[in-house]
């Protein structure tokens, strides 16, 4: 659906400096994945987001959508503002009306849809992020940092998109919030084949809700594989100053040695449920 073919990307500096901030990334993102993107501060990932979007120029490659050339065919270039939404790693850079409703109400609108079917979508959009009825009235800049997040994600959900690009939705969130805004996305993306590829520091989020990892280290793309694939290789990801869970480990070895334990258990909670029902079926078994 869309793919990066060699996208090479350089930030201009001061006095004609260029700063390389993603390099020679290739890779191809199916309809209805969840794609979470993790590496390091700076590795690139909200320079690949802002690509995806059509916001940045790749300096070199080919970004493409449903195989037509984004920045050589202009239906592509407004199919893929079309089909894209995106949520910035701050909010306030997209909240601009006066009022919470102005604003989730702002993307619909300009898709040019009728009143009928905006007031629809916001109110869907309100109810399944879960903002309090007060909140509407208000000016998007008196919440906290938390409910302006819900508002973005809310505006963004409201059009529609089939592809959800999310930069880092929830860090700074509560752990409740977290996890509510997360199971949301992710029953977004089931119940409607919505494509999402969210930026995430959290290795548990990346267990929990992707299908695929894409792995950025100092702008080269360091892996793109299944959620097991990738934390298989526990080792290469230490080399890059990234980690799993220890109780993940744990299993890992286990399987390793030959026994036959599920791979993706990242919480106690869920090692226990692991070995309960490893338990309950060698009873089973007599
Ligand atoms: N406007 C800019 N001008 C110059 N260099 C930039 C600019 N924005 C980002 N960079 C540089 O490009 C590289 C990639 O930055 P990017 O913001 O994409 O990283 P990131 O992985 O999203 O980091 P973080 O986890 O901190 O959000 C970094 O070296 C960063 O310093
Ligand atoms: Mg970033």
């Amino acid at each position: 659906m869309v793919e990066f073919k060699n996208v090479t990307y350089f930030y201009e500096g001061l006095s004609s400096s260029k700063v390389k901030a993603l390099s020679n990334i290739s890779f191809k993102v199916e309809q209805g994945d969840f794609v979470c993107v993790i590496g390091h501060t700076g590795s690139g990932k909200t320079t690949l987001l802002k690509i995806l979007n059509g916001l940045f120029k790749p300096s070199g490659g080919r970004l493409y959508i449903n195989g037509a050339d984004v920045w050589a065919d202009k239906n592509a270039f407004s199919k893929l503002r079309k089909y894209i939404g995106f949520v910035f790693q701050n909010p306030s850079y997209q909240l601009f009306e006066d009022t919470v409703l102005k604003d989730i109400a702002f993307g619909p609108k300009n898709l040019g849809l009728n009143n009928l079917e905006i007031e629809r979508r916001v109110k869907n959009a309100v109810d399944v992020v879960g903002i309090s009825e007060d909140l509407l009235t208000k000016s998007p800049f008196e919440l906290s940092g938390g409910q302006k997040k819900r508002v973005a994600i809310a505006g963004v959900m409201a059009m529609s998109p089939k592809i959800l690009l999310l930069d880092e939705p929830v860090a700074g969130l509560d752990p409740k919030s977290r996890v509510h805004i997360l199971k949301v996305i992710k029953k977004y993306n089931k119940d409607f084949g919505v494509t999402v590829i969210l930026i995430t520091h959290s290795m548990e989020d990346v267990y929990m809700y992707a299908n695929k990892v894409l792995v950025l280290n100092k702008g080269e793309l360091f892996s793109y594989d299944s959620v097991d694939s990738t934390f298989k290789c526990v080792d290469r990801l230490k080399g890059i100053g990234l980690d799993i869970p220890d109780i993940s480990k744990v299993f890992l070895k286990l399987k390793n040695k030959g026994f036959s334990v599920p791979i993706n258990v990242y919480s106690v909670d869920m090692a226990v449920e692991a070995i309960k029902s490893i338990l309950l079926k060698r009873r089973g078994n007599g």
